[in-house]
C-alpha cells in the first residue's frame, strides 16, 4: 500500500483549464493517476487531455460518479469557495496547491472538512506522490521526470518544504532506497494535514517501515509529532531534520509558516522534544540517505497485520470494496443510472438507453432520434471495409461468432471507423480558438486549415475513398438542423469544409465528420466518439459473419474488392 494516493483513487482537478491546472493534469495523468474530471466555472462541456470539464463539482460528481480526491489549482482568493464546494459534494480528500490562501479561509475550510469527515493537504503544497502509483498536485513537475527520479520502497516522507520533499526522495533513490509516499504538508502556518497527521497515516501503512521528516522552525508541528510518539500513536523509526537552525526570533525562514515567535517554534525546542522521544536527529539534509540506509539495515521486518478475526476479514473486504455508478442490481429490481429498467422498457428507444448508460443523462426523444440516425448510418458499408473483411476471414476459418465478431471489432482503428474521436477533438479545438478570437469562427477555421496544410496534416472527418457526396452526411446534418440540435459542432465542421474550399481543396465531410459534429452537439465526450461507430457496425459485422458461414465454403480466398452485390434492389423506396 501507500498513503493518500495508491493508484485506486478517482481524482478531480479544480481549475483544470488554467495554466498550472493543465500542466499538472498532464503530470498526474501521465504518471498513472486516475483523473476522471475537471471543474472550471464557465468551461463546462470542454475537455482537457480527454478529461471532461464541468462547471461545478456537483455536476462532475453527477456525470462521472464517485470522486475520492480533488486537487485545487484555483487562485488563492477563490480557494475557499472551491474547497467548500468540493467538501459539500462529498469529496473526502483535497490537495490545495495554491499559496497565499488567507488564514481565515483555511480555518473555515478546516471547520467544514471536520463536519464532513474529510481532510486536506496544504495549502501551499507541492502535493503527494506514491512512487509507481500516483501523484496529486505537482510533485516531480512532469511525468517523465517523476518516473525517473522516484522509486517505490519502505520510507515515508513528510516535509514542510516542497523542494526538499522531492530532493529527499531523489537522493534516497540514488542510494537505492525507495519511498512508500512523499507528502509535502505545505509551507503555511496552518495546514490541513500537519506532520503528526501524516505520521498517523504512515503508522497504519504496512509498506512504510521508517519515516523521514523534514521540519522547519515555527508552528508546533514537530512538537506535536513528538507528542504523538510519546503517546504511542507512532511507533516506527523517525529520522528528523529541522531547517532554520541559524534563524533568530522574529526572522522568517523561507515559508510563511517558518517563523519563530518569542520562544515558540525554535530549532532547539523542536530538536530537544524530538530527541527526547527517540527520533534520530540529523544535522544536515545531506546526511539523511546514509542514516536511513543504516537504520533500514538494522530493522527487523515488521509483521504484516494478520487477518484473523471477523473484524479483520471485514477490513479485507473493505479494502476490496469498489464502486460503480452504471447499474444497480437488487433482487427483483434493476436500475440503469437510477432509472428502473422495466419502466424504461417500452418508453424509450435503445438509442436513448445508450445515451443514458454512457452519460447518466436520459436524453430527449429528439436526441435519441439523432443517435438512431447515426447508428443506422454506420450499420454497414459493404464487404470491403477492413473490419468486414477481417471478420469474414476469421469466420471462414471456422471461428465462432463471438471470435469472428471480436476480430471485426479489433480492426476498427485510427484509419477505419476511428476518426470520430480525433474529429471531435479537432472541433473542440477550433471552437475554442473561435471563442478566443471573439467568435470569428470562419477565421479560426481558416487559420486551422492553413496550419494543417503547412504541416501536411490531414483533417479527420473529411474525404472518402468512394463517395464524393456521402449521402449519410447530408442526411445527418439535415436531421440535426431539422430537430434544432445542430449547434457549435455542426457550425465548426461546416466552417472547416468552407475553409478547405477557400484553400482550394474540395473535400466532403464524411460520415465520421458528421457524427463527430452531432456527438459534440449532444454533449458526448470525445473518448466515447468511436464507440458509436463500433456500436453501429456490430449488426453489420454479424450479418457478414453469418453470411460467410452459411453461404461460402471454408477457407476460401477472399478477394478484397472483387465481389458483387446480389441482394434486394431498391427495397422500401419508390426508386425503380
Ligand atoms: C493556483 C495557481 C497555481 C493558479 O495559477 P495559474 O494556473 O497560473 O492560474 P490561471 O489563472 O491560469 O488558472 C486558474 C484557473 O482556475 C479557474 N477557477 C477560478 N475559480 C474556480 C473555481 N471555483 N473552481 C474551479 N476553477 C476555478 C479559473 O477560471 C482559471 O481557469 P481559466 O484560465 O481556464 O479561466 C497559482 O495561483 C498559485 O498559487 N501558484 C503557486 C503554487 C505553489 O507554488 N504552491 C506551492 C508549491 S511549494
Amino acid at each position: 500500500m501507500a498513503i493518500l494516493i495508491d493508484g485506486k483513487q478517482r481524482v478531480l482537478v479544480q481549475g483544470i483549464t488554467g495554466r498550472e491546472g493543465l500542466a499538472r493534469t498532464r503530470l498526474m495523468k501521465g504518471y498513472g493517476t486516475c483523473v476522471v474530471a475537471g471543474v472550471t466555472p464557465g468551461r463546462g462541456g470542454t475537455d482537457v487531455e480527454g478529461i471532461p470539464v464541468f462547471d461545478t463539482v456537483s455536476g462532475a460528481c453527477e456525470a462521472v460518479g464517485n470522486i475520492d480526491v480533488s486537487v485545487l489549482f484555483v487562485p488563492a482568493p477563490l480557494v475557499k469557495g472551491a474547497a467548500i464546494e468540493a467538501l459539500e459534494s462529498g469529496i473526502k480528500l483535497l490537495v490545495i496547491v495554491p499559496d497565499r490562501v488567507p488564514i481565515y479561509d483555511v480555518l473555515e475550510i478546516a471547520t467544514i472538512a471536520d463536519r464532513t469527515d474529510a481532510a486536506f493537504v496544504g495549502p501551499n503544497t507541492l502535493g503527494v506522490l506514491s512512487p509507481g502509483r500516483g501523484v496529486l498536485g505537482m510533485v516531480g513537475g512532469h511525468a517523465a521526470s517523476a518516473q525517473s527520479w522516484f522509486v517505490p520502497g519502505p520510507v515515508g516522507i513528510s516535509s514542510r518544504s516542497g523542494g526538499i520533499t522531492a530532493s529527499m526522495a531523489y537522493y534516497l533513490a540514488r542510494r537505492g532506497i525507495g519511498c512508500s509516499t512523499m507528502v509535502h504538508v505545505g509551507g503555511d502556518p496552518i495546514v490541513g494535514m500537519p506532520h503528526a497527521e501524516v505520521l498517523k497515516h504512515f503508522e497504519a501503512d504496512d509498506d512504510t517501515q521508517l519515516v523521514v521528516m523534514y521540519g522547519e522552525i515555527g508552528t508546533s508541528q514537530e512538537e506535536d509529532a513528538a507528542t504523538l510518539i510519546e503517546t504511542g500513536g507512532f511507533t516506527k523509526p523517525l529520522i528528523a531534520c529541522i531547517g532554520g537552525k541559524a534563524a533568530r526570533s522574529g526572522t522568517r525562514f523561507s515559508h510563511a509558516g517558518a517563523i519563530i515567535e518569542g520562544e515558540r517554534g525554535t530549532y532547539e525546542g523542536k530538536v530537544t522534544r524530538l530527541r527526547a522521544v527517540g527520533a534520530h536527529i540529523v544535522d544536515s539534509f545531506t546526511d539523511i540517505p546514509a542514516v536511513t540506509a543504516n537504520l533500514l539495515s538494522k530493522l527487523q521486518p515488521r509483521p504484516r497485520k494478520v487477518q484473523k478475526s471477523a473484524a479483520s476479514s471485514r477490513n479485507v473486504r473493505d479494502s476490496l470494496h469498489w464502486k460503480t455508478a452504471v447499474t444497480q442490481v437488487k433482487p427483483n429490481e434493476i436500475r440503469l443510472r437510477g432509472y428502473r429498467i422495466d419502466e424504461l422498457m417500452g418508453q424509450i428507444t435503445f438509442s436513448q438507453a445508450i445515451h443514458l448508460a454512457l452519460t447518466g443523462q436520459l436524453p430527449s426523444p429528439e436526441v435519441g432520434g439523432l443517435i438512431d440516425a447515426m447508428l443506422v448510418a454506420s450499420i454497414d458499408h459493404g464487404a470491403t471495409p477492413p473490419s468486414a473483411l477481417a471478420a469474414r476471414t476469421a469466420a471462414s476459418t471456422g471461428a465462432a461468432m463471438n471470435a469472428a465478431l471480436a476480430v471485426g471489432l479489433l480492426s476498427i482503428n485510427q484509419h477505419h471507423g476511428g476518426a470520430i474521436q480525433a474529429c471531435m477533438e479537432m472541433i473542440r479545438d477550433v471552437q475554442k480558438r473561435g471563442a478566443d478570437s471573439k467568435g470569428v469562427l470562419d477565421e479560426a477555421a481558416f487559420a486551422f486549415v492553413a496550419a494543417c496544410k503547412q504541416s501536411n496534416a490531414r483533417l479527420p472527418g473529411f474525404g472518402h475513398r468512394i463517395h464524393t457526396h456521402d449521402p449519410r452526411t447530408a442526411r445527418l446534418l439535415a436531421l440535426a438542423e431539422q430537430t434544432g440540435l445542430a449547434g457549435k459542432g455542426v457550425a465548426v465542421i461546416r466552417a472547416l469544409e468552407k475553409a478547405l474550399a477557400t484553400h482550394g481543396t474540395i473535400l466532403p465531410i464524411n460520415v465520421d465528420g458528421a457524427m463527430a459534429a452531432l456527438l459534440v452537439d449532444i454533449g458526448i465526450q470525445p473518448e466515447l466518439g468511436n464507440t458509436f461507430f463500433m456500436m453501429a457496425r456490430l449488426p453489420g459485422l454479424v450479418a457478414h459473419i453469418y453470411e460467410e458461414k452459411t453461404r461460402e465454403r471454408p477457407m476460401r480466398p477472399i478477394h478484397p474488392v472483387d465481389h458483387e452485390y446480389d441482394g434486394a434492389q431498391n427495397a422500401g423506396t419508390n426508386e425503380k
